[in-house]
């Protein structure tokens, strides 16, 4: 039994009316990789969204419930995507739920949409306090559907037979509000997260098999260097790209002078679209890979797990109580075996005592620094201040 659209919906879902406006890689050639978790309950299907090559992964995961399937973290319904999508619902049951758990973030706000036009039967869940910049709109303009669209724990929460939900916030940004919800399967000890924890992983995920392009951008020195798929380059692409995602101007990096630029350029033997017709503005400091190594996982930190740097100094600089506290409460969760979040890498395995011991490192070292590589990130929070856009 399946309750999708049928297929003659899938280009029209493809053709997204904004993707156009926003300089977002892959630029509309999004791929989508469906991989079984743990057979018969958990997939993720991972696509790759991003900036100026600087893509990292994007994770929806479907979890089996009682009488079908429950979407968490929507990414956008490529026909591929719903392709693999209308195999799982063939086999394990209709699309009953789909969870926007995030009031804040866009990237998984977007798709919702044209994911619940797909599914026209399923109950839509947000989390509470959704908001849209820079005009305040109702739910119904931002797509999510009326009459069938719920607030988790306002209006109730979905299966809580199977599923524990344990929210962050709200926290007060000025515009809006972070809210994000986590939810834990307690038959396979998966842990859903949306933004507030990730996995860095010491190598490129597995998604970058399918477009490698990404990495062999940024692990090059020049723009006239060629893009050869190389171990070393895929792995030195994927640091740089981990310190951009995370800082936006990390401190072992500088901007080349167009003279430099240009000449480089014009040095190549190759310039076309997919090498940005060689200019490769990124010049990057003998120290660049000690940096980014110290921000990996290479299962040698505290926890196998973070909180990003830009949430850190931007969301929970003045808010740390609240994240102390969601990590103590999942940490209670003894059920939790792996964590699935919307970004980076999973699963991952975890206990509640590496929740714990991360909530213990925050809480005795320093918070939010302005050094070094968090340098710009303080300058939008102090600029953010000084207009008064946040409280
Ligand atoms: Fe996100």
């Amino acid at each position: 039994m399946n309750d999708a659209d049928p297929p003659s919906s899938d280009s029209r879902l493809q053709r997204w009316p904004w993707w156009p406006l926003l300089p977002l890689y892959p630029y509309g050639r999004r791929v989508s990789l469906l991989r079984e978790v743990i057979a018969g309950r958990v997939w993720c299907f991972e696509q790759l969204h991003g900036v100026w090559y600087v893509a990292v992964p994007i994770r929806m995961t479907v979890l089996k419930v009682e009488g079908g399937l429950l979407l968490y973290a929507p990414v956008p319904p490529t026909a591929e995507l719903l392709i693999g999508l209308r195999a799982l619902a063939e086999q394990h049951g209709p699309v009953l739920s789909i969870v926007l758990a995030t009031s804040s973030g866009l990237e998984h706000k977007l798709p919702v949409a044209a994911l619940a036009r797909a599914f026209p039967k399923a109950t839509v869940w947000v989390s509470d306090q959704q908001w849209s910049f820079p005009v305040p709109l109702p739910s119904s303009w931002l797509g999510l559907p009326a009459g069938r669209t719920k607030v988790l724990f306002r209006d109730g929460l979905p299966h809580q037979d199977q599923l524990v939900w344990v929210p962050l916030g709200p926290i007060d940004l000025g515009l809006g509000t972070f809210h994000e919800i986590a939810c834990i399967d307690l038959v396979t000890g998966s842990l859903l997260v949306t933004d507030a924890l990730v996995t860095i992983s010491a190598t490129p995920p597995t998604i970058f098999d399918l477009d490698p392009a990404p990495l062999l951008f940024h692990g090059r020195e020049k723009g006239s260097e060629a893009m050869i798929n190389t171990p070393d380059l895929r792995l030195k692409g994927w640091k740089r790209i981990v310190m951009f995602a995370n800082f936006f101007r990390p401190e072992s990096v500088h901007i080349a002078s167009l003279a430099d630029l240009f000449l480089d350029a014009m040095a190549a033997d190759q310039a076309n679209p997919r090498n940005h017709f060689a200019l490769y503005p990124f010049r990057w400091a003998p120290c660049w890979e000690e940096k980014a190594d110290q921000f990996i996982n290479h299962g040698d930190q505290i926890a196998p797990f973070r909180l990003a740097p830009v949430l850190e100094r931007l969301v929970f600089v003045r808010a740390k109580q609240f994240y102390l506290d969601w990590l103590r409460a999942l940490a209670k969760q003894t059920t939790i075996k792996s964590l699935i979040s919307a970004h980076y890498s999973a699963p991952q395995s975890i206990s509640g005592n590496n929740l714990d011991g991360y909530a213990d490192h925050i809480d005795a070292t320093d918070w939010a620094p302005s050094q070094g590589s968090w340098q710009l990130l303080a300058e939008i929070d102090q600029t953010l201040i000084r207009l008064h856009v946040v409280p």
